[in-house]
């Protein structure tokens, strides 16, 4: 009897817990589904193909451009913390710019602290400057 009462209160804990999480880390799933793949999941990046992310010079000196970056993909040479990266890094044209806001301020708060928190105003005006 004890124990099944038991079983009831932690499964409603449990539930609680699943169901009510609104502000679910949507930034975390879109990172890992869209950007993990290359850059690794804790940002390291992976050998001379793709640059880390996690402590990047160039991603903290270029965050006025991450929107645009992320949007429309990078090509050509780039120096990230002295190593020369040479990829194409493809367009993501179907993120939004809720989906760019919740990535960026994923990687800021769990991979890059040096990268600023950004609004979604931000980041539709950024996203209106893209060449
Ligand atoms: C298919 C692989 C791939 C995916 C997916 C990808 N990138 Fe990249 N990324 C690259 C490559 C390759 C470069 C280097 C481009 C170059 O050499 O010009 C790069 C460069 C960068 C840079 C600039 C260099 C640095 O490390 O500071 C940032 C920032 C970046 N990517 C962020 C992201 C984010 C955020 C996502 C997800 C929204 C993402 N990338 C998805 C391959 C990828």
């Amino acid at each position: 009897m004890r124990i099944s009462v038991l079983v009831v209160v932690i499964a409603i804990i449990f539930m609680v817990n699943g169901c009510g999480d609104s502000n679910r880390d949507y930034g975390s799933e879109l990172y890992t589904k869209h950007c993990a793949n290359c850059h690794g999941i804790e940002g390291q990046g992976l050998q001379d193909l793709y640059p880390p992310i996690k402590g990047a010079d160039y991603l903290i000196e270029n965050q006025a451009d991450l929107v645009c970056l992320m949007r429309y993909g990078i090509d050509g040479e780039i120096l990230v913390n002295g190593k020369k990266y040479d990829q194409k890094m493809p367009s993501l044209p179907n993120l939004s710019d809720v989906d760019l806001t919740n990535i960026i301020n994923y990687i800021a708060k769990n991979i890059e602290p040096q990268l600023k928190q950004v609004s979604l105003k931000e980041v539709k005006e950024k996203s209106y400057d893209c060449k």
